[in-house]
């Protein structure tokens, strides 16, 4: 059972205020990606899609003379360490299962090698699905990050995955019931 939905977390005002800066069709797409590569390998798709949602949620809009300057960007950006905070408190305030918050504030703190001084870091499935979920989302020159999706229709598409979720966990939790314990 969830403590959490996606939608909750979604339509909050938090949630809405960062996922706007740093491009709410691709949190979407890269939660839907984390969602199926999560199911495909047998790994928990409920964190799995929360993180790929607010992954991107510690980004700064790094503007010199009213430009985006992606130099700038590349010299100062921490997103990801801020990204794993605003996500953990986020999740904490909205009454998370705290160890799912840890988890999912992990995922989001490995999930780009940006910030790293070298890029051999050991990652978990999960941290590394949620990696590969961005990089499936990527589009040359940081396009995904300007994407545009209506608030309506972006909710409605988070309400399907958290359906999809649910559904999914249903049928684990049968699946487990029916299996003989050895
Ligand atoms: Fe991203």
């Amino acid at each position: 059972m969830r403590d959490v939905s996606l939608t909750v977390i979604f339509e909050h005002r938090i949630t809405q205020k960062y996922l706007y800066r740093s491009g709410i069709a691709h949190a979407l797409a890269v939660s839907y990606h984390a969602f199926n590569l999560a199911k495909e390998k047998g790994e928990d798709v409920d964190i799995a899609a929360k993180a790929g949602l607010l992954h991107d949620m510690g980004h700064f809009t790094w503007y010199r003379n009213g430009k985006w300057d992606y130099e700038l960007y590349k010299q100062n950006d921490i997103h990801a360490i801020k990204g794993a905070e605003r996500a953990h408190k986020l999740l904490i305030r909205l009454g998370e299962n705290p160890i799912k918050a840890k988890t999912i504030s992990l995922a989001i703190l490995f999930h780009t090698d940006s910030f790293l001084p070298t890029n051999d870091i050991i990652r978990s499935p999960l941290q590394q699905i949620v990696k590969s979920a961005d990089e499936k989302d990527e589009e040359k020159g940081g396009l995904h990050h300007y994407r545009k999706i209506k608030f309506e229709r972006a909710k409605q598409s988070i309400i399907r995955l958290d359906q999809m979720i649910e559904k999914h966990e249903l049928s684990y939790m049968n699946e487990e019931k029916v299996r003989p314990s050895s």
